[in-house]
């Protein structure tokens, strides 16, 4: 009975009310003089390749395509453009066309249009629409790089607080960039060039390579320098 009513008004606001540009309006004199239907809103219709005019109920919303409207309290989901019951009590929805199972599945989402469904994976992330699950794949500011060609560092002048450089396993000094194999960041949050050559007694070497052993040069991993006595020893 109550669906009859509905589908009779329905049919009645069809006569005077249409949807107009997304939007239900009533169109006077087919000039721009228009004005909204508070009780209505316009769900996308693909069938008609249009809009429909469809009751705003409490809890409900368009499934877009459809040309209805679904609700989740009323166990509906809208499965990319047709509504149908849940299939589990579990099922909810990722933006406004995926329906997902929230305890084995993540939603990612840029907004409401751009989401996707992945299948739950341990210390998965997402950034933006994206899941990120391998360890050198990282997000900065809802984009993904891969820490071994990019660096992110924080920034003052993007909207997201930080911003991407093209330099391979980087690192930052406050907010720059810097590559840690020709630079270091110093005391005072510069980035300097690496000071690679030291002096053992008077010795110079590349610090990066070799050690001090007191007085003796090591090569760093391959031995190993007991500073107390100043003995040189094999890396076992
Ligand atoms: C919308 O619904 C309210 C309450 O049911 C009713 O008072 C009002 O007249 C309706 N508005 C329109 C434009 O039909
Ligand atoms: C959603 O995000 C995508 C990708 O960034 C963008 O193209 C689209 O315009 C956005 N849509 C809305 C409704 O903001
Ligand atoms: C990163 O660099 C490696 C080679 O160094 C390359 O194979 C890979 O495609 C690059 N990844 C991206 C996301 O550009
Ligand atoms: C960074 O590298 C990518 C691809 O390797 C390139 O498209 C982009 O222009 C580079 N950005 C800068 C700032 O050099
Ligand atoms: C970037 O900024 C955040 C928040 O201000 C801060 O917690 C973080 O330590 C900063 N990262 C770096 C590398 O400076």
């Amino acid at each position: 009975m109550c669906k009859l009513i509905a589908i009779a008004v329905i049919l009645i606001v069809g006569l005077s009310w249409t949807c107009y540009g997304g939007r239900i309006r009533k169109i006077c004199n087919g000039h721009g003089r228009s004005r909204m239907h508070r009780n209505y809103t316009c769900c996308q219709n693909s069938g008609t390749g249009g809009w429909t005019p469809q009751p705003i109920l409490p809890d409900h919303r368009c499934c877009p395509g459809s040309g209805r409207t679904f609700s989740e309290s009323e166990n509906q989901v809208c499965d990319n453009g047709r509504i149908r019951e849940k299939t589990n009590p579990d099922e909810t929805m990722c933006g406004v066309l995926l329906p997902y199972n929230v305890n084995s599945q993540v939603c990612c989402k840029t907004n409401i249009t751009t989401a996707r469904v992945y299948d739950k994976v341990p210390n998965g992330q997402c950034c933006n629409h994206d899941y990120l699950t391998d360890d050198s794949i990282r997000c900065c500011g809802g984009q993904t790089y891969d820490i071994l060609n990019q660096t992110c560092c924080n920034s003052s002048e993007t909207d997201t607080g930080v911003r991407l450089y093209n330099i391979s396993n980087g690192k930052c000094c406050n907010d720059r960039p810097y590559d840690q194999t020709r630079q270091e960041c110093n005391s005072d949050l510069e980035v300097v060039s690496r000071r690679t050559i030291k002096y053992c007694q008077d010795q110079p070497y590349n610090s990066l390579l070799n050690g001090c052993c007191v007085i003796d040069l090591y090569v760093k991993g391959a031995q190993l320098c007991h500073h107390e006595t100043g003995t040189i020893i094999t890396n076992p």
